[in-house]
Order: C-alpha cells, then sequence, then structure tokens
C-alpha cells in the first residue's frame, strides 16, 4: 500500500510525511512544486529512505499526476498543496486562482479518472482527503459561537475564496461522480518548518535579528491556534475513520489575540535567549492594518472529538515552548529560506506599511 500526498515539502505536509513514516512503514510519494514555499532541507531526514519517492511537479499537470497514479497505484490521495500566505493572496491573487482552484480540479478530474478504473477491492478502499481551512467560513463577532462544519462559506480574502472554491469542488465530485472524499477544515497552525512569513515564525525571526515585529491593526484580531502535529495526527485520523463525503473541522481550543501571542513569544526568547539591555516586547511596531482583515475564527471541533474521537494532544504552553525551541536550534533553516527571494516580499509587503 502506498499514499501520495501532494504539498509535502510545505510546512504541514513535510510535518504529515515525516509523522507518517515515523509511524508507518507505508511509502509515501510526495508530489510538490517546491514554490518559496516547498524546502527539500524539511525532508532532509528521508534522505536515502526508499519509503519516500520525491516529484517535483505541478498538481494541475495532468500527464504527471495519471502517470504517478497508474504507476504507484496509491490508496489514498492527501492534498496540502496550495498557495496558503493571505498577505501574498492580497498583493497577488493569480497564482491563489491557479493552484487552489484550477491545480484542484485538475488533480480531481485525475483522481477520478483513476478510481472509475479500479478494481471493487481498491474503489472500496480508496480514499480523497483535501486539507483546507477554517478561513472560509468568514469572520466571526466577539460573542459568536465558534465555526460548525455547517456554518456557511462567507470567505473574505483571495486565498480563502479560492480555497472555499476548492472545497466546493471536491464536495461536488463526491455527489456528482462518488468519488470518496474527506474534507477538513483546520484553524491556524504552528510549529517546526512554518515559512517565516507567518504571524509566529515571523516575529521569531524578527525578534532575534534585531528587527521590528510588526503588528497589524490594533493586534485583537483573534485566532485558533494549533500544534501541527496535532492536525497531521487528526489528517491521519480522519483518513482511517472518516466518514466518506464528511467535513472535520479541526482546532485547538485555544483562541488567542495576536498581541498575546507575540508577547509570548517574547518572554519566551526573554528567558531562552536574553538581550543585552531590555526585552523584546520593546521591538513590537504596529503597522498599517491588513485589507479585509477577519477580525476572529474559531473551531468547535466538537464532531472529530465526538465520532472519531481526536483532541489536540499539545497545549499551547507546551506547543509553543516546542517550537520556539526549534527555531532557535536551527537558525541555519531560518538563514536559508529568508535569504535571496524572501527579502523582496518582506520589502513588498512591509515597505509601504506606516
Ligand atoms: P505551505 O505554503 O507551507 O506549503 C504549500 C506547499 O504546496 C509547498 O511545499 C508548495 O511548494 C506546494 N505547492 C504549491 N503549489 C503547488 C502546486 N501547484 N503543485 C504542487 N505543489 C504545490 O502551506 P501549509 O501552511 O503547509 O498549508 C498546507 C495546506 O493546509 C494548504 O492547503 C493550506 O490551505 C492548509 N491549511 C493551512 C493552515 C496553516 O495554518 N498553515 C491551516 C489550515 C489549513
Ligand atoms: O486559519 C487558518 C489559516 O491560518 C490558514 O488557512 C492559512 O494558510 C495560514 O496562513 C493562516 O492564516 P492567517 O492569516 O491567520 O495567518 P498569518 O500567520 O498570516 O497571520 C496570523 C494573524 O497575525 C493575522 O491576524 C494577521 C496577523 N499578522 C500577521 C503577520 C504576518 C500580524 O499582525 N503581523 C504580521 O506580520
Amino acid at each position: 500500500m502506498t499514499i501520495l500526498v501532494t504539498g509535502g515539502a510545505g510546512f504541514i505536509g513535510a510535518n504529515f510525511v515525516l509523522d507518517w513514516l515515523a509511524q508507518s512503514d507505508e511509502p509515501v510519494v510526495n508530489l510538490d512544486k517546491l514554490t518559496y514555499a516547498g524546502n527539500l532541507e524539511n525532508l532532509k531526514a528521508l534522505q536515502g529512505d526508499a519509503r519516500h519517492f520525491f516529484v517535483r511537479g505541478d498538481i494541475g499537470d495532468r500527464e504527471l499526476v495519471a502517470a504517478l497514479l497508474a504507476q504507484h497505484r496509491p490508496r489514498a490521495v492527501i492534498s496540502f498543496a496550495a498557495e496558503s500566505h493571505v498577505d501574498r493572496s492580497i498583493h497577488g491573487p493569480g497564482e491563489f486562482i491557479q493552484t487552489n482552484i484550477v491545480g484542484t480540479f485538475h488533480l480531481l478530474e485525475c483522481v477520478c479518472a483513476h478510481y472509475a478504473a479500479l478494481a471493487d477491492a481498491e474503489r472500496q478502499a480508496f480514499r480523497f482527503l483535501h486539507v483546507s481551512t477554517d478561513e472560509v467560513y468568514g469572520s466571526l463577532a466577539a460573542n459568536d459561537p465558534p465555526f460548525t462544519e455547517s456554518n456557511p462559506y462567507q470567505p473574505n480574502s483571495p486565498y480563502s475564496a479560492s480555497k472555499a472554491a476548492s472545497d466546493h469542488l471536491v464536495r461536488a465530485y463526491h455527489h456528482t461522480y462518488g468519488l470518496p472524499v474527506l474534507t477538513t477544515n483546520c484553524s491556524n497552525n504552528y510549529g517546526p518548518y512554518q515559512f517565516p512569513e507567518k504571524l509566529i515564525p515571523l516575529m521569531i525571526h524578527n525578534a532575534l535579528a534585531g528587527k521590528p515585529l510588526p503588528i497589524y491593526g490594533d493586534g485583537q484580531q483573534i485566532r485558533d491556534w494549533l500544534y501541527v502535529g496535532d492536525h497531521c495526527a487528526a489528517i491521519r485520523r480522519v483518513l482511517k475513520a472518516g466518514k466518506l463525503g464528511e467535513v472535520y473541522n479541526i482546532g485547538g481550543w485555544n483562541e488567542m489575540p495576536n498581541l498575546t501571542i507575540v508577547h509570548t513569544l517574547c518572554d519566551l526568547l526573554d528567558a531562552a535567549r536574553p538581550k543585552a539591555a531590555g526585552s523584546y516586547r520593546d521591538q513590537i511596531a504596529y503597522v498599517t492594518d491588513r485589507p479585509g482583515h477577519d477580525r476572529r475564527y474559531a473551531i468547535d471541533a466538537r464532531k472529530i472529538a465526538r465520532e472519531l474521537g481526536w483532541r489536540p494532544a499539545e497545549t499551547f504552553a507546551t506547543g509553543i515552548k516546542k517550537t520556539v525551541q526549534w527555531y532557535l536550534e536551527n537558525a541555519g533553516w531560518v538563514a536559508d529560506v529568508t535569504s535571496g527571494a524572501y527579502r523582496q516580499w518582506t520589502e513588498q509587503n512591509y515597505g509601504k506599511r506606516a
């Protein structure tokens, strides 16, 4: 048996592949385009491991995807591949439409054709698991209940709109063609190998580099933070026991305002790597808000707990401590990914913010 993972050189995908092969001998075919966010360094521990077969390519390349499906006959496809950064989607939505919508469409077409040609026993076992986000549900007011699986879709950014479109396509391929799909909508992840364009790794990186810590708007926007290993465990659980065609919300029961996150990071760094004078909090700088910034996300993760028995193992206190430690110990990884093109992005995103 084999699984095919797309986007397995990115943050969550790489954590998923590493965790999968730490717990099972079932091989992984890993299809990733290696955009700026994909990094083979994340998979260095698997060098020479015959259970990991990496292929550089696009989920929208039908010829390639069809050939991989025919050659490896995976029992499941788990799709992480996407453009994932909200700010980038605001500066340039084109790639988001291309990969998240058009790419997912091509992938679904290939998987559907492959599924239709399988023998009965293989068809019974086959799964397509689509990894999505809580952002498709839009923004909550302070007193609204957390998102359940039946919340209406109200995406507000080009990123979340493109993910919403992909969720709808996945749903349609189940209802129309009988493709055995599962969809997960997860909250904000943090942990090792996250590209330092996202809040937590960006703040750690900037703090250590003596740069400003840019807080968008008033810093009171709320996200529900989940340790990436817990997300990976939830996906494994949904793959194993999820009901076909169902959606599972995944979250950490851990709502926090951005400013609290940044204060926590500063305090951890003050203890682990004290500055010559003062605190990392002194580097906090309020900057112009993200256009259309969603105020609050919160996930009601009771369905996956009740039906599949999954709950997060990590608390925020334990997860964030491990994460800060990982970034302190992997300064070389950060230096590699922050060189070159990333510097241009930093100028584009932060250069014009007051
Ligand atoms: P990421 O940006 O770190 O990684 C995305 C990966 O996909 C990269 O390795 C990239 O090279 C690859 N990729 C991009 N376009 C591709 C294409 N056309 N063909 C093949 N590979 C391609 O993203 P992430 O944070 O690891 O997110 C993974 C998935 O999880 C995404 O679908 C995202 O929407 C979803 N998600 C992320 C979070 C989060 O907090 N990061 C939370 C919920 C859901
Ligand atoms: O909710 C799940 C989503 O979480 C995923 O689908 C996305 O792929 C992932 O990128 C993430 O989206 P966010 O926009 O919530 O994450 P980001 O890390 O970009 O920002 C988190 C919060 O921090 C958000 O309110 C914006 C704010 N922020 C972010 C950056 C980069 C700042 O205040 N300053 C910053 O410099």
